[in-house]
């Protein structure tokens, strides 16, 4: 489990001599995000300046990390890569897998009876392979990464959208989908293109009701879910350097609501207490000596306008606290302004469940301001209203917080302590009732609240805010309560106000446990033999995709034009498809479920041209698949925000689609559609969107010339014979596109190893 302090070391040595050569050649003080980027090239010493925004860059990030659902496509992926061990460190995190219904232990032990397949499969892959291990129960993946391994300066990918977490601690940590994974696992380069930077300026400081979730929430509502596309997040000032490590990481940890690349804060005391306090105080010595290069250049943040892309400056003194939904996490409310926001828009005022923990919020500093909470119930003889529930976000925050009483106190108030887990965070949350598809609202202080997203029930408004917020919120029961100025009836017929929340930022008595949950690889995994029973219907080794023919694509059909909102999960539906993602075949029949079809506004519901009947989207694929017709998904704007999972690409590639059209697209889910050697495409003009008709047909005019920066054209046959000529753009370069011609990343690997 013991993270490589003299990896780390080599990190820091290289930094201060390759920083300096990259401010020479930049020829200017330079960003925290800078450093690490040019400390973290490929070829090692900076030699040139990247353009932002527009540069490809290969570099060599120094660990991955995987969590369940996404590792078994991973580690499927790197087994067909053919090489013997993970080139750099790397850790498999079991958290998805674990549905949330009785209590931690009920639901621990059930997990691993139904998933018992999957954990073996990826013990023992980890076992062969070097990789670093987490059984189920051991904690989620971010919580336990910036618990062990994240450390200033460092870089790191993860499988995952929250990996950007870790920039709580100074990281660049990075949401890939598996292929760009086992390209690192492999010792490839990684590639990225240079982001632009969005600097936030925090001035003031956080206090009563306030806390580091409400400045991403407010940060949401300002760029919305697509502002930080294709940018890294810096925040900086004395607001930044004030609040506590964990605060830090729940606010990178939302980055991935705003669309970042990731988000990152310079070193400074609270990252060397909390390294410290987890038992990693070498690691804080080694960042010590060399501080100033762990952080931006003073220059730039004395002037951030002239550094950085985008400046905001948000002054924590007068930050409200916020609630962010339902449905978005961008659409933000301060609390003050709830009640009347629900009654204008209809939303039931009536709460049925506060859920506090997950990745996002599960720090020591979260769960003892949201306990000082809980603890007012008794002692102001309150009841709590609604349901409540826990995830902590790891072993050693769940023993350590029992320790210290706060999860008795939970208790007192009724509260379901779920096991260390995503649980309702991911859908894995088997509510009761929610199969009758009503509608209400619940409140957490997880990070997405996309329709489905926790409970599998369209109607549940889920508003997002920090933990001491939703526990005051559950007590309450009230969605129009402000525990600012509003007061509670108690038994006794009282008016009482509750106290505002405090706590500790690191315990102190310290962090404890008896068993994390880690297995070590063994030394040798040489002998180590992966089975994968041919019959299961979870797990299937992969076969690759075939290389392009090299013609011009012709006689494609639609598949669907997806109106609207469709994020990784319209395209690749989580919750009880999680079963299935190791299993190619199987899963590609949620493709697209979720997606509303622009023609008749129904979601899972298209015409098969070749038959005339409306059919779900997998089938029709199958259908187009099954007779030999290529097919052409066309979207809206930011298709493919949400997540990294690559099976959102690979489905559609399975089952035969050729090419996906949209008027723009979330950034992991561009690069996924090209590593598995599919055509991600925008719309040179986005009107042509409304051109798209229901029974058209498309024909690829000039392939055959597919280079970088030149654009593709599209001819659509509509059914009257009519054509449209439509020019798309693309963002591929040179070995992007011989992704492509091999038919995958994959592909080209296992051809060089
Ligand atoms: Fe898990 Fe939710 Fe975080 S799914 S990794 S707890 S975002």
């Amino acid at each position: 489990m013991a993270f490589d302090i003299e990896m780390i070391k080599k990190v820091y040595d290289n930094m201060t001599s390759r920083v300096d050569e990259a401010r020479k050649i930049v020829g200017r003080p330079l960003t925290l995000t800078e450093k690490i980027l040019y400390n973290h090239l490929w070829e090692g010493k900076p030699t040139q300046a990247f353009t932002r925004g527009t540069d490809y860059v290969d570099f060599a990030p120094d660990r991955v990390a995987c969590q369940d659902a996404t590792a078994q496509m991973a580690l499927l992926q790197f087994m067909h890569a053919g090489k013997p061990k993970v080139a750099v460190p790397t850790t498999v995190h079991c958290d998805h897998l674990i549905q949330a219904k009785v209590g931690a232990e009920k639901d621990l032990a059930r997990a691993k009876t139904q998933s018992n397949e999957v954990f073996d499969f990826l013990s023992s892959v980890s076992n062969k392979y070097g990789i670093g291990f987490w059984k189920p129960g051991a904690g989620i993946i971010h919580q336990v990464v910036l618990e062990n391994y994240a450390f200033p300066g460092g870089m790191m990918i993860g499988t995952d959208s929250h990996t950007v977490n870790a920039g709580g601690l100074g990281m660049v940590a990075i949401g890939v989908g598996g292929a760009d994974a086992v390209d690192v696992m492999s010792g490839m380069a990684w590639e990225l293109k240079f982001p632009k930077l969005i600097g936030v300026k925090l001035t003031g400081k956080l206090s009563g009701w306030t806390a580091p979730k409400d400045v991403i929430l407010k940060v949401a509502g300002i760029l919305t879910v697509k502002g930080g596309t294709g940018a890294i997040v810096e925040y900086f000032g004395e607001g930044a350097i004030a609040m506590s490590c964990t605060g830090k990481g729940t606010i990178c940890n939302m980055g991935a609501e705003i669309g970042a690349t990731t988000s990152t804060f310079g070193y400074d005391d609270s990252m060397g207490r909390y390294l410290r306090a987890t038992n990693r105080a070498d690691v804080a010595d080694a960042a010590d000596k060399i501080a100033p290069y762990l952080t931006g250049d003073p220059e730039v943040y004395a002037e951030p306008e002239k550094y950085f892309d985008q400046v905001i400056e948000i002054n924590l003194s007068e930050l409200e606290p916020h609630l962010n939904g339902p449905f978005t996490p961008d659409l933000a409310t301060p609390i003050s302004k709830m009640k009347e926001e629900a009654i204008k828009n209809d939303w039931p005022l009536q709460i049925q469940v506060g859920l506090i923990g997950s990745c996002t919020n599960s720090s020591y500093e979260d769960i003892s301001r949201a306990a000082s909470l809980a603890r007012q119930v008794a002692d102001k003889k309150l009841k709590t209203k609604a349901q409540f529930t826990i995830n902590p976000g790891s072993e050693t925050i769940r023993y350590t917080i029992e320790r210290d009483g706060f999860i008795d106190t939970f208790e007192k108030i009724g509260a379901t302590v779920f096991a260390n887990a995503c649980g309702p965070c991911i859908g894995m949350w088997d509510r009761e009732g929610a199969e009758k598809e009503e509608r209400n609202t619940i409140v957490h202080s997880f990070n997405r609240n996309f329709s489905k997203r926790a409970d599998g029930n369209p109607n549940t408004l889920a508003f997002v805010g920090s933990p001491e917020l939703v526990t005051a919120m559950a007590i309450a029961g009230d969605l129009g309560f402000n525990p600012l100025t509003d007061t509670l009836i108690n038994e006794d017929g009282e008016e009482v106000r509750l106290e505002e929340p405090t706590g500790d930022e690191l315990p102190p008595n310290g962090f404890d446990v008896v068993d994390p949950g880690f297995q070590a690889p063994a030394h040798d995994g040489s002998n180590i033999v992966v089975s994968v029973n041919p019959d299961s219907e979870r797990l299937q080794l992969l076969a690759p995709f075939a290389p392009w023919d090299g013609k011009n694509i012709t006689g494609a059909k639609l598949l669907i034009k997806a109106f609207g909102k469709c994020t990784t999960d319209h395209i690749s539906m989580a919750g009880p498809w999680l079963r299935f993602r190791g299993h190619l075949d199987n899963i590609s029949n949620n493709m697209l479920i979720g997606a509303i079809n622009a023609f008749n506004q129904k979601p899972n519901t298209v015409k098969n041209q070749l038959t005339g009947i409306y059919d779900t989207v997998p089938s029709v694929a199958r259908s187009y698949k099954a007779a030999g017709v290529p097919s052409v998904v066309v979207g809206d704007h930011n298709y493919g925000e949400g997540s990294s999972r690559e099976h959102a690409a690979m489905e559609p590639r399975f089952l035969g689609v050729k090419a996906v059209l949209v008027k723009s697209f979330a950034r992991i889910h561009e690069t996924n559609l090209k590593k598995q050697g599919m055509l991600g495409l925008t719309f040179a003009n986005e009107a042509d969107y409304d051109k798209i008709q229901e029974d058209d047909t498309i024909n690829f005019l000039d392939l055959l010339e597919f280079a970088p920066e030149k654009q593709l054209t599209l001819e659509f046959v509509h059914a009257d014979g009519t054509t449209d000529v439509i020019m798309a753009n693309h963002t591929y370069n040179e070995g992007q596109i011989g992704w492509f011609v091999a038919g995958s990343a994959l592909n080209l690997i296992a051809a060089e190893a």
